[in-house]
């Protein structure tokens, strides 16, 4: 079914107004990490949560030992396609502060963007969907499918509770597409579906050396460094090619093919752009492909942070105690998280000096996940995207990570998982002054209301 023109104009009439409500919930510091925010956290929940109210969503807050998830549903129409939208409240910390032009939950407009924490990631995105079913009932009052609603406010930090949820609630949950906006446009003004997202392995290194710090001239020559052996573990985890040095990393990697290859290298990446948005001469990396490649359909490991010793002004001349660094790997399909997470502890262990006691924590994980390019739900949302785009989406894959995409498919077997980002990748999520373009923000109302109808028969 084609949108009604009259739900297109409803949503350009109302764009500023949108905007405005998206103001609201972006000034909520939902940093799901964060223990002292936890009743922020559950503040944006309750937003949301009332805002399905408001749209005429019976809608739900649920406990979940975590941070609570909040569901809705519209009203069963039968033999109607049931639509999943998945979304996260929840955000990445903000610092660093200082990096900030204007305060992260003090979302500011200008150069045609809001700028705040979550702008991009994800609540700018998820709450297009909200918007995009209050224009359909305000012009037809009733949905042209039945509508699910889940969001969740642990993305960020792995989705812990969202598995365990999805399985207690499988049946309420049961649909025939779930969409999930949480990514990117190729380039802006490029729409795409992606339907490859990279997976996750997450790491806390914890060494300790002596007791206590003590002092280097006194104790060196007899005392591991920490210190130094963090700096030699981490050395070794990447040869000097770029490519990952754990034992055994790529033996699962299903390689890309030559029509993916041909693909990809057809959708034109702009090097150059990202170097300038990056700030650096060069994007090393795995010998033998291509940037687009590295970026999102092969394997990595990143140190996310270190730390260890004297890090204050002038010289303190000490051995430390302790030294430590969050190590990450992104990964491909069929490179399995628990595979994965028992080799990098393996080599963590052997790389270590004697003299230092090693602990190696696993901070959180993601399956890697290809999803079906070839089924109706696909085709609807390419139909959507260039009604809200006025543009033919690309195909594309991911580098980020979506934890609970993979568990969408296994545990509610759905296959048609459509990943449609409005945003822009230079919107920098994670990163300060992270920001959505309003004209994004509004063609992703636009694409949203569209999928509703494109999915209806
Ligand atoms: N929205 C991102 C994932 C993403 C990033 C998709 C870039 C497409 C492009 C998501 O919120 C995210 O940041 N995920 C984490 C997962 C982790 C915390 C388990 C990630 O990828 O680091
Ligand atoms: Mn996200
Ligand atoms: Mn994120």
């Amino acid at each position: 079914m084609m949108i009604p023109q009259e739900i297109l104009e409803k949503i350009d009439k109302n764009r500023q107004r949108y905007v405005e409500e998206l103001l609201g919930f972006l000034r909520i510091p939902s940093v799901s990490t964060y223990t002292r925010h936890a009743q922020d956290v559950r503040k944006a929940a309750e937003w949301v949560l009332h805002h399905l109210k408001r749209l005429g969503l019976p809608a739900q807050l649920h406990e979940t030992g975590g941070h609570p998830v909040v569901t809705a549903r519209s009203p069963f129409q039968p033999d109607l396609p049931t639509l999943l939208i998945y979304g996260h409240y929840d955000v990445q910390p903000p610092e660093p502060m200082e990096e900030w032009i204007t305060p992260p939950f003090s979302p500011s407009i200008r150069d045609g963007c809001v700028y705040a924490r979550g702008a991009t990631d994800d609540k700018g995105q998820f709450f297009t969907y909200l918007k995009a079913i209050e224009a359909v009932l305000a012009v037809t009052s009733r949905l042209p499918i039945n509508v699910k609603v889940l969001v969740e406010g642990e993305e960020e930090i792995g989705s812990p509770n969202l598995e365990g949820f999805l399985k207690r609630h499988r049946t309420d949950l049961k649909a025939d597409a779930v969409a999930v906006s949480d990514g990117s446009q190729f380039s802006r003004g490029v729409p795409a579906i992606t339907y490859g997202l990279r997976g996750l392995s997450y790491f806390q290194i914890d060494l300790q050396g002596p007791r206590i710090d003590v002092h280097s001239g006194s104790f060196g020559g007899v005392t591991a460094n920490p210190a130094q052996a963090l700096a030699q573990v981490l050395a070794q985890m990447k040869n000097p090619d770029g490519t990952v040095a754990i034992p055994g990393f790529y033996e699962s990697v299903v390689p890309l093919e030559a029509w993916e290859r041909q693909e990809l290298a057809a959708l034109s990446f702009d090097e150059g752009g990202l170097k300038a948005y990056l700030g650096v001469d060069e994007l090393p990396g795995e010998p033998g492909y291509t940037v687009l490649e590295r970026k999102s359909a092969r394997p990595t490991l990143d140190v996310n942070g270190i730390w260890g010793g004297f890090q204050g002004e002038g010289a303190k001349t000490i051995i430390p105690a302790k030294a430590g660094a969050k190590v990450s790997m992104r990964l491909v399909p069929n490179q399995s998280p628990s595979v994965i997470s028992a080799l990098f502890k393996q080599y963590v262990e052997s790389l270590t000096p004697p003299g230092v006691r090693v602990t190696v924590t696993e901070l959180h994980r993601a399956e890697p996940v290809l999803v079906s390019r070839d089924c109706t739900g696909i085709r609807a949302a390419a139909r959507a995207i260039e009604i809200g785009f006025g543009k033919t989406p690309v195909f594309i894959r991911e580098g980020g990570s979506i934890p609970i995409v993979n568990v969408l498919k296994e545990v509610l077997e759905i296959d048609s998982i459509l990943l449609m980002g409005w945003g822009s990748p230079d919107d920098g999520p994670h990163s300060p002054n992270e920001r959505l373009f309003l004209e994004d923000f509004h063609r992703g109302v636009r694409s949203a209301a569209a999928l509703l109808y494109a999915l209806a028969p």
